[in-house]
């Protein structure tokens, strides 16, 4: 991964929480969720959520009060290989890739594999709003409010056996819509592929979202179904997922077969142990510029240490980074 110069966005575009949630109001009309407990990211409770193409029910959950980085930002800011490196070509070129119909293979370690097409995905699930940090690897970070169910509840569904230790995830492999995959400079070895420790994939924090801002989730983000692990660098947040095998060897994942040395399979967010080519200690809060860089500390676990810290504890986590 690069560090690309920052992107210039004016604070004017800036978007706080309150007026954020009065747009949300006007969002989309069909499927309504009604925000069962809102509390936490101080909705009226029984106010409506509107997200096209889902159904269920919503828990609003604020994983952290700070400002939410707009939505043109998280969706015009992104890292999605399959259609180039450039921060701007996933929403570019996002739109070459079809998402109806899509099929998401669960299998492995599981009393039950089986697939989920695209309504099973985007609707087949209490669906809840998360708004969560997302810290990349390069750096910078956003705050996102997703909108998913806990891969818990996916996983749950087929029944991992005994010998599930690993979960395997898997992106689309298409170089006909992915044109990042004809690319004959790519040193990626495709399909993207990352995994998770099974108490990993079971944490309740581990989400799978199938949209963002009250929509449903821009090609550019994932569509239709990405990971978040909101503890994690970034690129553990395997995006547009056909497959999830639960494995009892650890997987291979891309960048760390890419660059061992570089990034670990495990990943956490640390402050402490940083890239060999740049320091972790701090990242550019998007929306950021060269005038206004809006740097910050970063935190360990990305913040979220009280939830997981408990997963590491006895790990030499400058061995295991
Ligand atoms: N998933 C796939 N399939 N391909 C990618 O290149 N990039 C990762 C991750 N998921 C990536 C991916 C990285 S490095 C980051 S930081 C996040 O997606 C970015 O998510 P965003 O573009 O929605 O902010």
């Amino acid at each position: 991964m690069l560090i690309k110069p920052s992107v210039d966005i004016p604070s004017s575009e800036i978007t706080n929480h309150s007026a954020w949630l009065n747009r949300r109001q006007f969002l989309g009309a069909s499927a309504v969720m009604m925000l069962a407990n809102s509390s936490a990211s101080g909705l009226d409770a029984g106010q409506p959520l509107k997200f096209r193409g889902a159904a269920g029910s919503a828990v609003a959950g604020a994983y952290t009060d700070e400002i939410l980085t707009p939505f043109a930002d998280v969706k015009r800011y992104n890292n999605f290989y399959e259609f180039g490196t450039g921060k701007g070509d996933p929403a570019r070129y996002a739109g070459e890739m079809s998402i109806d119909p899509w099929s998401l293979r669960v299998e492995g370690e599981v009393a039950k594999p089986g697939v989920l097409h695209l309504e099973d995905i985007q609707a087949g699930f209490d669906l809840e709003e998360r708004i969560y940090r997302l810290r990349c690897v390069e750096a910078w970070s956003m705050v996102v409010p997703w909108i998913g169910y806990p891969l818990a509840n996916l996983l749950q569904r087929f029944q991992p056996n005994s010998r599930a230790r690993y979960v395997q995830f898997q992106t689309l492999h298409d170089h006909r819509q992915m044109r990042g995959q004809r690319s004959f400079t790519s040193s990626i070895d495709w399909p993207y592929v990352e995994g998770l420790r099974i108490d990993e994939a079971m944490h309740p924090l581990t989400l799978l979202a199938v949209g963002v801002y009250g929509e449903v989730l821009p090609h550019q983000n994932g569509a239709p179904i990405r990971l978040v692990v909101p503890w994690k660098y970034g690129f553990k947040s395997i995006k547009s997922i056909v497959s999830i095998r639960l494995t009892g060897k650890r997987p291979k994942t891309t960048w760390e077969s890419l660059a061992p040395q570089e990034y670990g399979f495990y990943a956490n967010v640390n402050p402490g142990v940083d890239h060999p080519r740049w320091s972790q200690k701090t990242e550019r809060r998007l929306p950021s510029s060269f005038f206004e860089p809006n740097r910050i500390p970063t935190q360990l676990f990305n913040g979220y240490g009280e939830q997981v810290a408990h997963l590491y504890q006895g790990m030499d986590l400058r061995r295991y980074y």
